[in-house]
């Protein structure tokens, strides 16, 4: 079985650069088609109930920490192995391209994982690299989930570039099925408020390639 599924129009991806050159975050409702959105749906479900998840920490390798006072959610990393990822990882890719071209910022690899949220998971307020970390420059976070309420909670709050902890967020997106947050990884805070019911979602990354400098940088 394949899944083929349209890329994002050309206006769509234009406003995505715009949004992200003006402010460095972009919210893009109903931007993953529905089949693909239902197809990673399915699958994740069918992962959250086997218990094929792992518990998801802060940091990776060496910082690697199991914090549950700031992060409860359960990952698996897609590696590809499924028509629908696949199908994701290939949609994906035009966008990679054309925030390349219109932004000039030479995003390399794509790493993403499925993160199921329980009722009561949550995130704290963080940004997903860290100077000299991972060399995460864009993040990519798009929700799965059918018929998303307003009162089920679980927003995606994001902070301006700078913004200290009280700072006034910029939005507060419910995470609605399709729907797609970009933010540039290194300076973007954002956190997930407590969800009410369980959230189905895919948290991505794109790196810049640092094989230049004289080692190889796999993705690991
Ligand atoms: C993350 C993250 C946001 C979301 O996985 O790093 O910030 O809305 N996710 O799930
Ligand atoms: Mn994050």
């Amino acid at each position: 079985m394949t899944l083929a599924v349209a890329p994002p129009g050309d206006n769509r991806l234009s406003a995505i650069a715009a949004d992200i050159a003006a402010h460095g975050w972009s919210w893009q409702p109903n931007l993953l088609p529905d089949e693909l959105t239902a197809a990673l749906r399915t699958e994740l479900q069918a992962l959250n109930a086997r218990q094929d998840l792992e518990a998801a920490g802060i940091g990776r390798e060496d910082a690697f920490q199991l914090d549950r006072s700031v992060r409860r959610t359960r990952i698996s990393w897609l590696d590809g192995s499924s028509p629908a990822q696949e199908a994701f990882l290939a949609w994906a890719e035009p966008v990679r391209q054309s925030l390349n071209r219109e932004l000039l910022i030479g995003l390399f690899e794509f790493e993403a994982c499925f993160a199921v949220y329980p009722e009561g998971g949550f995130y704290d307020r963080h940004l997903d690299s860290f100077e000299g970390a991972r060399n995460r420059v864009m993040s990519l976070v798009v929700y799965l989930n059918e018929d998303w309420q307003d009162d089920q909670g679980g927003a995606l709050v994001i902070w301006p570039e700078g913004a200290g902890e009280a700072g006034t967020p910029a939005a507060r997106l419910l995470p609605f099925g399709g729907g797609a947050a970009f933010m540039l990884s290194e300076t973007i805070p954002h956190a997930v408020e407590v969800t009410h019911a369980r959230r189905y979602a895919i948290a991505g990354w794109w790196r810049v390639n640092q094989s230049a400098d004289k080692r190889v940088d796999p993705i690991s």
